[in-house]
């Protein structure tokens, strides 16, 4: 892969992390040994993330860089994990543009007004274009900075950038908060289709500029999260959704870093999440990795997936089960072990330890 489009000092382009683990087994090269990491390992169950999150709400701790870099590296320092992901959150470029939105703590983004007419889309703050010193560029600053400080600390371990995908994003906006089937955004689709299209255009347009300011900083990958995908049939994803996400991706294509497609409960999205954009794909714990590399005909890469609930199993369980994971992700091209889902909060950090030594031994 050519790195070109890179500036000069990006791990990538240096190739401190080009020859990584992970960044090998998602180019489909074979690794020096199977890489691993968590969703949502920044953060929730550790201890120490607890501890420097103090007094600090969770979108200002985002927009602090040293402390979303040092809460980024605190799982990596931890577990040995193979990739940092960095800590923010899918609704920080909504945030930094201007939307009035907040974290709830157990709940999750809310925002001020929900959206469901075009006068609310028209309403949206301005994005302007990639490094274009427009409000939004400029106020995309301490997430450069951050990851900045992220990877001259991670060295020769890859930091992993993220967004949320149009539809997750677009599901909040519209609900207005989280909710179980996301109906409103679903029927919105249908019922207002101009009104949908431009929302979606919007997120992809937010999520693709948050993307590309992470990977120049430094990210080596991204992984663009459609958590709610999986509540949509495959035609509705292609027809309202997958436009979206491809544009989000298509924003650092020219840059040339892996990109990571996930969604959960999306067994029967993985062949249009794959077309677009993607050049890995996440998969959730409900679909063995074995079954989904035949549905995609063996062309991805693919994350995943350790069932979060068997952190909770008994050591012979929990080690039959990551064994099961290995075996059967040896069939894709290339395999990075994770989650098939977040990280429970209350997850044991030894537990989550001892994963990641075990696939180190077998993998
Ligand atoms: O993976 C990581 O550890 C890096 C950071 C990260 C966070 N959120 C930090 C966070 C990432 C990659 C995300 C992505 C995210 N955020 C998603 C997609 C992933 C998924 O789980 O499907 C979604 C849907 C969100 C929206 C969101 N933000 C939710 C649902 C919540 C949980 C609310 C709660 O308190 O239970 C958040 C808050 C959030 N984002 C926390 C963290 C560490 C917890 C806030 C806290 O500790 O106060």
């Amino acid at each position: 892969m050519s790195f070109d489009a890179l500036p000069a000092d990006h791990p990538l382009a240096t190739g401190a992390t080009a020859d990584s683990a992970l960044v090998a087994a998602l180019e489909g090269r074979t690794p020096t040994h199977r890489p691993v990491w968590f969703m949502r390992q920044a953060g929730r169950s550790l201890p120490e993330y607890l501890k420097v999150r103090e007094g600090t709400t969770m979108l200002e701790s985002c927009l602090e860089p040293a402390l979303a870099a040092e809460i980024t590296l605190q799982p990596v320092r931890r577990y040995g994990v193979d990739a940092g992901i960095f800590f923010s959150d899918i609704v920080v470029p909504l945030k930094v543009a201007g939307v009035g939105v907040d974290i709830a703590p157990g709940v999750g983004p809310v925002f001020d007004h929900p959206i469901r007419t075009m006068a609310d889309v028209d309403a949206l703050p301005a994005l302007g274009e990639p490094g274009d010193g427009s409000a939004v560029d400029v106020a995309l600053d301490p997430i450069r900075e951050a990851v900045r400080l992220t990877v001259a600390q991670l060295g020769s371990t890859p930091l992993i950038g993220f967004a949320g995908a149009p539809f997750t994003l677009a599901a909040y906006m519209v609900q207005g908060r989280p909710s179980r089937d996301h109906m409103a955004a679903r029927e919105l689709m249908w019922s207002a289709p101009d009104v949908w299209e431009a929302l979606v255009s919007w997120t992809s347009r937010a999520a693709g500029l948050f993307l590309r300011a992470q990977v120049l900083a430094g990210a080596s990958a991204v992984q663009l999260f459609d958590s709610w995908a999986g509540s949509l049939s495959e035609a509705a994803y292609v027809e309202k959704c997958a436009g979206g996400s491809r544009a989000a991706l298509m924003a650092v294509a020219d840059l040339g870093v892996p990109r990571i497609h996930f969604a959960a409960n999306a067994g029967h999205l993985l062949d249009p999440m794959g077309a677009a954009g993607a050049t890995a794909l996440g998969v959730d714990y409900r679909t063995g990795l074995d079954e989904a590399s035949r549905a995609v005909g063996g062309r991805f890469p693919l994350q995943g997936n350790i069932d979060p609930a068997m952190l909770a199993a008994p050591v012979s369980t929990l080690t039959a089960h990551v064994q099961d994971v290995l075996d059967r992700g040896s069939e894709a091209p290339g395999h990075v072990v994770n989650l098939g889902h977040g990280m429970p909060p209350h997850a044991d950090p030894d537990v989550v330890k001892r994963v990641v030594e075990l696939v180190h031994e077998r993998g």
